[in-house]
C-alpha cells in the first residue's frame, strides 16, 4: 500500500543563528546609552566618530547627478570602465594582459560569491585551505558553494602573530587545485599580516604545489598604503597562472552601503580568461543579474579624474594615519596591549574572554565581537582614554 509522502515546507525550517557581526549591529542599535562605543562591525570612523562620505566621492556623486541621463541597464558586467580603471590600483601594472578579466560585483562579498562558485564549477573537489580565525562569512560562503574547508591555525594567540609554520604546513599538505584563501592585507579579524618575506615563501609554495590563490582584498590602503598593500597580490600574479582577487571599495572609498566591489581573475591563457568571463556572467546572472550602478559609477568618476583621484588618495592616507594613531595610543595604554602597534588595519583581537567582552558591554557600553575582535578605528578621539581604561580594568578582573 502506498503511504502518503510527508509534505515538507517552510514550516520545516529550523531557525539559524544570525551572523555574529550582524547580530552585534542590532545589539548596538538597541542600546539607548548615549556614551556607547561601537567597535563591532568594520567601519572606518574619523576622530569625531563619524563615517563620512569621502570628499572625492561626494564630488563624483554631484557630477553623476548632474550628468547622468539614464539609469537604463548596463549589462551583466556592470560598469566595465570601473573595472578597467580599478585594475592597476588593485593589481599593479599588468596592462593589456588578456589573461586577466575583471567584473564589477556588489561589494567584496559579491566578488567572493562569484569566485567560490567559479572554483566549484571548475573543480567541485577543490578544497579551500582556510586559516582560523577568519572573517565569519568565509566558512558559510565556502560551504554555500559546496566546497570543502580545510582549516589551519592562522593566528598564534600567544605571540599575537601569524602562525606561519601552521600556514606553510597547511599549504604544503594541500592537493594541486586546492584553493589557498588568503587575506591581502589587514587580516580580519586578527590584524596579523604576513611580512614581505613570509609572502615570498607562501607564493613559492602556492606556485610549486599548483594551488589556486584566492586573495580577499577588502582593506587596501589601510595597512601600509594603497600601493604597498598589494605586495602579496602582485607577487602571486607574477608567480601563478591562475589567481583570483576579490576586491572591495566599501572601505577604501567608504561607499559601504552602495556595495561596490570587483572580482579579478587571472587565467592560464587569454582564451581561458574569455571562458572564465562567460561563467562569471552566468553565475552573476543567476544571483543578481546585473550589479548596482551608483557606487561603482562614482568610483569610476573619481578614478577618471586626476584631481579627484589625488584627493581620494590623500584622504585615504589621512584615514590610514588615524588608524596608526589609534593603534599607537591603545598599545601605549598597557604593556599587555603593546602588540596592537605591530598589527595592521582596523582590527585586533583583544586578550579578553567572552565573559569579559560581555562585561564591557554591560558595564561600559562597549560593543565588540565575542571573539574579542575590536574595530579600533571605530573609537572617536574623545572616547579613546575611556576605552583603554575600561579594557585594562576588565583585563585586571
Ligand atoms: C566586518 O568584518 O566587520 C566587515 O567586513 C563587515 C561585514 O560585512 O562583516
Amino acid at each position: 500500500m502506498l503511504t502518503e509522502a510527508k509534505r515538507r515546507g517552510l514550516a520545516d525550517l529550523p531557525p539559524i543563528v544570525s551572523d555574529s557581526l550582524l547580530a552585534l549591529i542590532a545589539m548596538v542599535n538597541a542600546d539607548p546609552r548615549a556614551d556607547k562605543i561601537d567597535v563591532g562591525v568594520g567601519v572606518y570612523r574619523d576622530g569625531e566618530g563619524r563615517t563620512p562620505v569621502m570628499r572625492a566621492v561626494r564630488e563624483a556623486e554631484q557630477m553623476l547627478h548632474d550628468q547622468q541621463v539614464s539609469k537604463s541597464y548596463l549589462g551583466g558586467a556592470g560598469d566595465k570602465r570601473f573595472a578597467d580603471l580599478l585594475r592597476p590600483v588593485v593589481l599593479g601594472a599588468h596592462p593589456g594582459d588578456e589573461r586577466i578579466v575583471g567584473l564589477q560585483t556588489p561589494g567584496g562579498c559579491g566578488a567572493l560569491f562569484l569566485a567560490l562558485k567559479l572554483i566549484a564549477a571548475a573543480n567541485p573537489d577543490a578544497r579551500v585551505i582556510m586559516g582560523t580565525p577568519t572573517w565569519p562569512n568565509h566558512p558559510p560562503m565556502t560551504r554555500g558553494a559546496r566546497l570543502e574547508i580545510v582549516e589551519y591555525r592562522h593566528y598564534d594567540a600567544a605571540t599575537r602573530r601569524v602562525d606561519f609554520a601552521a600556514l606553510a604546513e597547511a599549504l604544503e599538505a594541500a592537493r594541486p587545485g586546492d584553493v589557498a584563501l588568503l587575506h591581502g592585507c589587514c587580516h580580519n579579524p586578527t590584524g596579523a599580516d604576513l611580512s614581505e618575506e613570509e609572502w615570498r615563501t607562501i607564493v613559492e609554495i602556492v606556485a610549486r604545489r599548483g594551488l589556486i590563490p584566492l586573495i580577499d582584498f577588502a582593506y587596501q590602503g589601510f595597512a601600509r598604503g594603497l600601493d604597498q598593500d598589494r605586495f602579496g597580490v602582485e607577487l602571486m600574479l607574477e608567480a601563478c597562472d591562475e589567481v583570483l582577487v576579490t576586491q572591495s571599495c566599501d572601505k577604501n572609498f567608504a561607499v559601504y552601503r552602495d556595495r561596490v566591489g570587483c572580482l579579478f581573475v587571472k587565467a592560464a591563457t587569454a582564451n581561458n580568461a574569455k571562458f572564465v568571463m562567460t561563467h562569471l556572467l552566468q553565475i552573476s546572472r543567476e544571483a543578481w543579474s546585473m550589479p548596482p550602478d551608483h557606487g561603482a559609477a562614482c568610483v569610476r568618476m573619481v578614478l577618471e579624474d586626476e584631481g579627484l583621484s589625488a584627493d581620494w588618495r590623500a584622504e585615504l592616507d589621512e584615514m590610514h594615519g588615524r588608524i596608526r594613531m589609534v593603534r599607537e595610543r591603545i598599545a601605549a595604554s598597557d604593556p599587555r596591549l603593546a602588540f596592537i602597534a605591530d598589527q595592521q588595519g582596523m582590527f585586533s583581537m583583544l586578550p579578553l574572554s567572552v565573559e569579559q567582552v560581555k562585561q564591557l558591554r554591560d558595564k561600559h557600553a562597549i560593543y565588540m565581537a565575542d571573539s574579542g575582535r575590536a574595530n579600533l578605528v571605530g573609537i572617536a578621539d574623545r572616547d579613546l582614554d575611556r576605552f583603554c581604561a575600561a579594557v585594562v580594568e576588565t583585563m585586571n578582573g
